[in-house]
């Protein structure tokens, strides 16, 4: 597209301040800027921007919550669970994939968060600590598991460098398939795109929502198909009590016939900030700890406990052919803002950072792709277990409690 084209399309938007410093730029950086600026659909931003308003009201709908099988419930089905996931493992149908494309603006650390360690005496970082699982799961069941990456622009060459650098912490190079889901821009409280340089946009990962297509778009499931992969173990990389190869969370989600698992823990107190499953008019949903109603967030059920007792901990199972029927033809998943502090060019062409959340980043996320199953199992897991993530510098969920919660659990890796 030539630029006056461009810019009339960008006028046509109300987006044509990203101009404003367009003389200012060389022939180079003009060429990038231009290459950049016509691959945003305009259109699309516009629908997303409008959609993200229209905040959904739970409060006049009737909310069920979802059933959730309990820990130790019945020790002869686990048993049963645990006989079957092994038995997958042996006949080598299941795959890991760990989603890696966040930004980890919190954490504030340089490089991808997989590379971060939490101060073990070995220095390992999060990928390494996965890699051991990975190559004593290989041992084990006796397959060269492949382990599926998903990574963004942002941070993509970087983490690719991490495992050449580390010789792939031991695994075969041709087990991990690396690929990146797609960037979105951000936009202001008006809706405007945000320049973070004079011919740079503001570009961000589409949330890990973004990773089912990614994972069709980028050959992985195709790649899955030929290793006779069915079922998938997804995980995010921030979590250092990922438990990734669970034979009974594994066996009950085949057993149960699920399209998609969830690992859930008992919430800490009705205001913890975890989504719940929900059945909405027949329908199972996950609702975000903001969207939940306060009469049904703090409402007693059974027992005299919280109606809604458990949240989700972003762990779950994927039938293959569940991903590969929803991806099939037009697919998109909703879109959520996640409003954040993005460095912003002034007036004077300086760019400034600030703590104030003056952006809004588009994300999709992976948990609304129950929407579109026809079975769910949600199994409970116990948080000291399974769930620390590395998300802040310090205090909650920080690399300090995540290192607690994994030394506690005994492991001295
Ligand atoms: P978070 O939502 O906690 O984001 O991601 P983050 O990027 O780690 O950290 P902040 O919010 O910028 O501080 C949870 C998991 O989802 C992945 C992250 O890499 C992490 O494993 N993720 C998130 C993606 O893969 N892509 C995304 O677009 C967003």
């Amino acid at each position: 597209m030539i630029l006056a084209e461009l810019q009339k399309n960008f006028e046509a938007f109300g987006q044509d301040h990203v101009f404003k410093f367009w003389d200012e730029l060389n022939e180079l950086e003009k060429a990038e800027f231009l290459e950049v600026l016509a691959s945003i659909d305009l259109k699309e931003v516009e629908r997303i921007f409008k959609q993200i308003q229209e905040v959904k009201d739970y409060s006049s709908m009737s909310l069920d919550v979802a059933p959730v099988y309990p820990l130790s419930e019945n020790v002869n089905d686990d048993s049963r669970a645990i006989n079957h996931g092994k038995k997958l493992l042996q006949e080598k149908k299941v795959a890991c994939f760990v989603v890696a494309g966040g930004q980890g603006s919190r954490l504030g650390f340089e490089g991808p968060k997989g590379a971060f360690s939490v101060g073990l005496d070995s220095g390992k970082s999060l990928f390494a600590l996965q890699a051991d699982q990975i190559i004593e799961a290989a041992e084990e069941y006796d397959y060269e598991i492949p382990w599926y990456v998903m990574t963004s622009k942002v941070n993509h060459i970087e983490t690719v460098n991490f495992f050449q650098d580390n010789d792939y912490f031991g695994l075969k190079k041709d087990q991990v398939f690396f690929f990146s889901q797609e960037m979105l821009p951000a936009v202001d409280h008006q809706g405007k795109l945000i320049l973070s340089g004079k011919n740079k946009l503001f570009l961000s990962p589409n949330g890990h929502g973004g990773s089912l297509l990614a994972l069709k778009k980028s050959g992985a499931l195709e790649d899955m198909k030929k290793r006779g992969i069915e079922y998938i173990s997804y995980y995010q990389v921030d979590n250092i009590l990922i438990n990734i190869f669970d034979p009974k969370f594994i066996g009950f989600h085949v057993l149960e016939n699920a399209d998609m698992s969830f690992k859930m823990v008992k919430k800490r107190n009705a205001e913890e900030k975890v989504g719940v499953v929900a059945v909405n008019n027949g329908k199972m949903e996950v609702i975000e700890y903001s969207d939940l109603p306060d009469a049904e967030m703090h409402a007693v059920g059974e027992n005299n406990n919280l109606k809604f007792w458990s949240g989700s901990i972003a762990i779950h199972m994927f039938s293959l052919r569940f991903i590969e029927e929803i991806t099939e033809g037009e697919f998109s998943l909703p879109y959520h803002k996640a409003e954040k502090s993005i460095p912003e060019i002034n007036d004077e062409g300086n760019v400034v950072s600030s703590d104030k959340k003056n952006g809004i980043k588009f994300e999709t996320f992976v948990f609304d792709a129950i929407g579109f199953t026809s079975n769910v199992f949600l199994m409970e897991v116990a948080r000291e277990d399974e769930f620390a993530p590395v998300k802040n510098k310090a205090g909650e969920d920080s690399p300090e409690t995540a290192k607690e919660a994994f030394l506690k659990k005994g492991k001295i890796t």
